[in-house]
């Protein structure tokens, strides 16, 4: 179904739907524009009504998929098999979710579609933001009971980065909620890395215990946000790395809202969490909520930020001819307690 048009093009929305899930997918940036618990009715990702609100949303990247380097790398630079690129800098001296006009910002083709998946691909050509190979990437969409699945594959002719992840914003109360301060939350990881004053990631791997980081077991956001410490402060809440070191497939994160609850797991390394810090109350949202400040919280499983100038921390490198998946999986259910 056609949703809009973009720079003459026409952008599709896509509706995948179970008997417990549905959800709808833009061509554009493969976004998520909406996830809804069937029973409830709740559909617990911040958006937009139309596409307009999509283009005009002051950098929020709201349900997009990000790359082809999600989060930043500090100064735009980094060195690849001993040649240096630059790419974009976009958000002050650091380069942002893949640059200027990044993935989010492109139109993909639909490549295969039924009830209950889509697949979508885009074709990065090499040099596209100063990256090197051409990258072909396919965002796979899928529901299986309870769980939405993204995959993530890619396939380049030269090694690159590829560092690709999902920024939906999650309000487990629907789309007329304004905070996520009373959500409860866990994470299942003790680590967190700090960031600088520019934002970016650094290598600085502090233990969560005794700080407003640690939700190593179910907590509420806003009683921890409530325990002071410079980086929080500066970062004006949570926009920070949790390390969880390997590529296994494991559960990350669980949120619970007053009705639902959600589990965020993946093989990604990394979880950003980002509890929308910038949102600046102007973009109208759906049902007329312009959306504030802590109004949703992204897990943004990935590489970690700026880990290809980083030696101790994976790096999200594609090589040449290599098929490399990543998986994230949204699972979706009713609170049990
Ligand atoms: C970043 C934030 C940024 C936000 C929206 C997040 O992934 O970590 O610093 O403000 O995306 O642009």
């Amino acid at each position: 179904m056609r949703f809009g048009m973009n720079q003459n093009q026409e952008v599709e929305k896509i509706q995948i739907e179970n008997e417990y899930i549905k959800a709808e997918i833009m061509t554009l940036g493969a976004t998520l524009l909406s996830f809804v618990e069937k029973e409830s009715g709740i559909d617990v990702v911040l958006g937009f009504e139309n596409l307009d609100g999509y283009l005009n949303q002051h950098g929020s990247y709201l349900g997009a998929c990000v790359g082809r380097c999600a989060n930043r790398i500090k100064g735009g630079h980094f060195v690849l098999n001993g040649k240096e690129y630059h790419v974009p800098l976009n958000d002050g001296f650091n380069s942002l979710h893949g640059g200027n006009c990044g993935f989010s910002s492109r139109l993909f083709e639909i490549e295969e579609q039924d009830p209950n998946h889509v697949v979508l691909k885009l074709n990065s050509e090499e040099d596209d933001e100063g990256y090197p190979g051409n990258l072909c990437l396919r965002v796979c969409y899928r529901l299986e009971g309870r769980c939405l699945y993204f995959e993530f594959v890619g396939e380049s002719d030269q090694d690159t980065i590829f560092n690709i992840t999902n920024h939906s914003y999650f309000n487990l109360d629907g789309a007329l909620s304004k905070s996520i301060l009373d959500h409860e939350l866990q994470i299942n990881s003790d680590r967190v890395a700090l960031i600088d004053e520019s934002g970016c990631t650094t290598e600085n791997v502090i233990q969560v215990e005794n700080t407003g980081f640690d939700f190593r077991e179910l907590k509420k956001i806003r009683n921890q946000l409530n325990i002071s410490h410079p980086n929080i402060e500066s970062a004006r809440g949570y926009d920070h790395n949790y390390v969880f070191e390997n590529l296994e497939y494991k559960t990350m994160a669980i949120l619970k809202g007053e009705k639902l609850m959600l589990e965020i797991s993946s093989d990604l390394p990394g979880m950003h969490v980002y509890s929308g810090n910038f949102l600046d109350g102007e973009c109208c949202g759906k049902q007329g909520n312009f959306y504030g400040d802590k109004n949703g919280i992204c897990f943004e499983c990935q590489y970690y930020p700026n880990a290809i100038n980083y030696d101790r921390f994976i790096k999200p490198i594609l090589r040449k001819g290599e098929i490399q998946t990543h998986r994230i999986c949204y699972r979706l259910a009713k609170r049990e307690n």
